[in-house]
């Protein structure tokens, strides 16, 4: 199997099941012409959580690793009017795409784009004493993983989800002595999610238009 027919499947799937709408379109087209790096999910990836995000009945979002916000957009759109969603990214520049491409599709009310080290805004919450979020959506340099689950379980209540993406890079994952650190922390993370017995996790692989990796789910239990 190729990448090719990787994309061929993600191409029928998303026309059929996934069709974009103008907020979409347009914030994938300034994403790109701002040469932002292309690593944005899939739209069937972002329709995946959208949906995540309604089982759940997310009135609350946390997302880590904002980019130019077409998560984002899936994500707030899950919300209702009266929900909330604080995205957190280190890059100034990246932000602002990312709140000119939320306020397109409607959802300025809704959401917020916090600029800095995301270490930094989560203290910040935690200290703040913010209520518990309903879903949390790790995305951002993977080395801090192991910290951002950590994180991630102080502002969480019974019940949340916590989603991880990119935890498979092309099998890299299998590498117990690999020395890059992205590949640690993503190994750290998952050992963390496995020894926790306050949380029930998984994790699939994925194929389609941005390879082989997978995401990793789980569910705060107590
Ligand atoms: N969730 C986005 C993609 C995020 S890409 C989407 O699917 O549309 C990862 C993002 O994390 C990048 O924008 C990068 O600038 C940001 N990032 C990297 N290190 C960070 C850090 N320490 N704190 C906050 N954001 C960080
Ligand atoms: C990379 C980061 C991501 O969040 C992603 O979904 C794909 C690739 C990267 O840093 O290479
Ligand atoms: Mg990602």
């Amino acid at each position: 199997m190729s990448q090719q027919q990787w994309n061929t499947v993600d191409d029928y799937l998303n026309s059929l099941l996934v069709p974009a709408d103008e907020a979409l379109r347009a914030a994938l087209r300034d994403i790109e012409a701002a040469g932002l790096p292309r690593i944005s999910v899939a739209p069937n990836q972002g329709k995946l959580l959208h949906l995540l995000a309604r089982i759940q009945g997310a009135r609350r979002i946390l997302e880590i690793g904002t980019l130019g916000g077409y998560s984002t957009i899936w994500l707030g759109r899950a919300l209702p009017a009266d929900g909330r969603l604080i995205s957190l990214e280190a890059n100034a520049s990246y932000a602002e795409i990312a709140r000119a491409n939320l306020a397109r599709a409607g959802l300025a009310d809704r959401t917020e784009v916090r600029v800095g080290p995301a270490l930094d805004s989560l203290a910040r919450l935690i200290a703040d004493g913010a209520e518990p979020f309903d879903l949390v959506f790790i995305d951002a340099d993977k080395p801090n993983n192991p910290h951002y689950l950590e994180r991630a379980l102080e502002l969480t209540r019974p019940g949340s989800l916590i989603v991880g993406d990119n935890v498979v890079r092309d099998g890299d994952v299998v590498d117990a002595g690999s020395t890059d650190p992205s590949i640690r922390g993503t190994r750290r993370f998952l050992e963390l999610l496995a020894e926790n017995p306050k949380l029930s996790a998984t994790a699939l692989q994925t194929v389609g238009v941005k390879g082989y990796d997978g995401f990793a789910l789980a569910r705060v239990i107590a």
